[in-house]
């Protein structure tokens, strides 16, 4: 029993169950388990048995892995295991400690008692992997909590203190101490008692059933309708209320089936396992020595500047901000103080926290008051000349050792660390707007970084609370180099004869927070123009349509001019339809003899989605991005992508590689456009011919 420690306490039989690093119940466990049940069982000394988490975590589940795998169902199964509790003639303790989650917490609620140590944590999160609670939670935790409990546990699905069920009958004792002997102390006593209480035979005794499920289901089919676990988990927890509890398990079982060959789950599963990998960098082992960042400096007060302070200040750094003017300055404090003054009046944060935040900002002039800081983080206007005076400033005044870290976009990282006499110590780390709010940050390596520059760049991510990706370094790194396959698409959907308003709302009805005319109003349509400009004169092969062009010529650069694709009202972010850039797209057709047809919104979100697989997947070739769940992770975290589809690249595996280069045929038969844009990356067309996909299973990214 390579997983379980068994030994004999007393006449307590203990299984002390390892399987680092949380315990999940994987099928090894589950076999090592059986055993020393089995063995309990059998050995006359033992008149109680206790399962109790080695190392200080009781579980955290069921192995997610293997629901791809289907070792889920490997015999002996969690039902298995559960079963073989609930049949035992000898009381079965669970003592739990850490956490107990999912899998765990159902393992522990068809034990005959429950001793937990104070500090323990329990929930049932398998709601934010698309899933329900599918080892009898929905039918046991409703009888030994109440229906509305059992629905508030289970549709929020955090780890909640144990101190919440005190009034309930869930926990049998609770430690102070020493869980192992307490736990072994309580087995004693109920063998003493002889009894086996299973809460599998607590009657529901709920009068407002009916209308306690009608409302959680109104709240599943309205907050979550994008997701099928929620309502899911109401139907469960009706059932169990209102059926035997052999009929309410065989529900559980029908509908976690459905939910976990589902699209959605498959999509959630691969987040939580992507979000993991993208902190794995193939050669920076886990024990590269880090260099200690308990200060940071962040040029510039802009509103990229202001917002990586703040991410800064709340992690409980002491943050030099530094501008060139004492005006610049004062706007940048200003906003940083009305951030923290607008989270106290929602009653987000309590003043005196505000406070302690605010009083960790240390505004400057003066390069001098930075030397000594641990990371700058450079964020002023995106132009070369400007970042060379910044950079060669802060290699004169910047102390040995120091991480020299650019907020650029776009601009070449190499470049920028060539005006440095320490490229190792220069990476770019690249927010996104609101950095306060957004989870995205790039994280780019630039050809001379230094590895524990980089691990320690992805430390501080995670203490920003920042999903991290890393990128290497190309035009626009990974996000805004596809965004710009995307907007080409965009505009050349205009020409043909679509309308900025079907583009936009064929794209959110797949599931966008905003379709690409609204995201680029957002954005600033004068940014995109400044790069164009550019590609211009750097790329001329590349086709572009005019047509935006043509609307920052008028001056309608977004939101800030209150015109830009759509018109706005002062105070008001609502996009309205507007009747100069019906006529601007009108003349503009016109201008290039372009013969339009009407488009169907399938072929709108087919060209927008596969224009960005298909320069995913070169990105991925090239080495720029790692793997392809980091790809996704970025459009998820940073470009609205919907969270249920789990990215561009799982998307494309989903639809199947082959599927998506046909429909990319179809579309390089039209000559408007571009039709080279449709040419597959060479990786697609190989994985799409042998049947492949990018990632190479939901349930684990490499
Ligand atoms: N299965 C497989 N691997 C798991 C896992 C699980 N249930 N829980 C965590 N892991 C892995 C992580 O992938 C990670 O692996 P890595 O080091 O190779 O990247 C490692 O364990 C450590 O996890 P974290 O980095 O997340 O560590 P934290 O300390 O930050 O968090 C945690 C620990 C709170 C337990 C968090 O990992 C978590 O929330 N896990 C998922 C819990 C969960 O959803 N349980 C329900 C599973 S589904 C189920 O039980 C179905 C049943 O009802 C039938």
């Amino acid at each position: 029993m390579k997983h379980v420690d068994y030994a004999l306490e007393g006449n307590v039989a203990v299984l002390a169950f390892a399987n680092p690093p949380v315990n999940s119940l994987g099928f090894a466990l589950r076999r090592d388990l059986v055993e020393g049940l089995e063995r309990a069982i059998a050995d006359p000394a033992a008149k109680a048995i206790v399962l109790i988490g080695a190392k200080g975590t009781f579980s955290a589940g069921a192995d997610i892995k293997e629901f791809v795998t289907g070792e889920i169902a490997r015999a002996p199964s969690l039902w298995h295991m559960i079963t073989a509790i609930e049949m035992s003639p000898k009381p079965v303790v669970a003592a739990i400690e850490g956490l107990a989650l999912g899998g765990g917490l159902e393992l522990a609620l068809a034990c005959h008692f429950r001793v937990a140590h104070k500090d323990a944590k329990v929930g049932l999160p398998e709601v934010k992997l698309g899933l329900l609670p599918g080892a009898g939670g929905t039918q046991r935790l409703p009888r030994i909590i109440g229906v509305e409990g059992a629905l508030n546990v289970m549709l929020g699905g955090t780890p909640l203190p144990i101190a919440l069920f005190a009034k309930s009958p869930l926990f049998d004792r609770v430690a102070d101490a020493d869980l192992r002997a307490a736990a072994v102390a309580f087995a004693s006593e109920a063998a003493a008692k002889g009894e086996l209480p299973l809460i599998r035979n607590i009657r529901i005794r709920e009068p407002n059933i009916e209308a306690l499920c009608q409302f959680a289901r109104n709240t599943a089919r309205t907050a979550f309708a994008k997701y099928p676990a929620p309502l899911a988990i109401v139907e469960c927890v009706y059932a169990a209320a209102t059926k035997k509890f052999d009929d309410g398990m065989a529900e559980e079982a029908k509908q976690f089936r459905a939910l976990v060959e589902g699209p959605e789950s498959a999509a959630l599963r691969h987040i939580f396992f992507g979000e993991r990998a993208a902190n794995r960098i193939a050669d920076v082992p886990d024990d590269t020595p880090l260099r200690d960042i308990r200060s940071v400096a962040v040029i510039g007060g802009g509103m990229m500047g202001t917002g990586i302070a703040i991410c800064c200040l709340n992690a409980g750094l002491p943050t030099h901000l530094l501008e060139v003017s004492q005006d610049a300055l004062d706007r940048g404090v200003a906003r940083v103080r009305e951030n923290y003054e607008g989270q106290v009046k929602k009653g987000k944060m309590k003043p005196d926290k505000a406070a302690e935040r605010v009083a960790l900002l240390k505004p400057t002039l003066s390069y001098d008051d930075i030397g000594g800081d641990d990371i700058v983080i450079e964020a002023v206007f995106e132009d070369m000349g400007v970042k060379e005076q910044v950079f060669r400033k802060l290699d004169q005044v910047m102390k040995p050792g120091a991480i020299l870290a650019t907020n650029t976009s776009m601009l070449d990282i190499n470049h920028i660390a060539a005006f440095t006499r320490r490229p190792a110590d220069v990476i770019g780390t690249h927010f996104f707007s609101p950095a306060q709010v957004m989870k995205l940050l790039e994280v780019v390596r630039g050809a001379k970084t230094a590895k524990d520059v980089l691990a320690t760049t992805m430390k501080l991510a995670k203490a920003l609370k920042k999903t991290a990706v890393v990128s290497g370094v190309c035009d626009g790194f990974i996000g805004n180099r596809m965004i710009e396959q995307y907007s080409r698409q965009a505009m050349f959907l205009l020409e043909e004869g679509a309308s900025v308003q079907q583009v936009d709302a064929a794209v959110e009805k797949f599931g966008f927070m905003m379709g690409p005319f609204r995201m680029s109003d957002l954005a600033g349509n004068d940014i995109g123009a400044h790069i164009r400009k550019r590609r211009y004169v750097e790329t001329p092969s590349v086709i572009y349509s005019k047509v935006a062009d043509k609307l920052c010529d008028l001056g309608r650069f977004g939101q800030k001019t209150s015109a830009g694709w759509y018109d706005y009202k002062p105070g008001d972010r609502t996009a309205y339809p507007s009747s100069v850039v019906d006529e601007l797209v009108a003349a503009h057709r016109a201008s290039i003899g372009v013969k339009t047809r009407k488009i169907d919104d399938r072929e709108i979100v087919d060209r927008l989605v596969y224009a960005l697989v298909n320069e995913g997947a070169a990105i991925l070739e090239e080495g720029i991005a790692q793997r392809a769940s980091d790809i996704d992770m970025v459009y998820l975290m940073g470009y609205g992508f919907p969270i249920y589809r789990g990215g561009p690249m799982l998307y494309a595996d989903t639809v199947g590689l082959y599927a998506v280069v046909q429909r990319m045929r179809q579309f390089a038969a039209n000559p408007h456009g571009d039709p080279a844009a449709w040419k597959p990356s060479p990786l697609l067309a190989r994985l799409a011919a042998a049947g492949g996909t990018f990632n190479a299973n939901t349930g684990g990214a490499a």
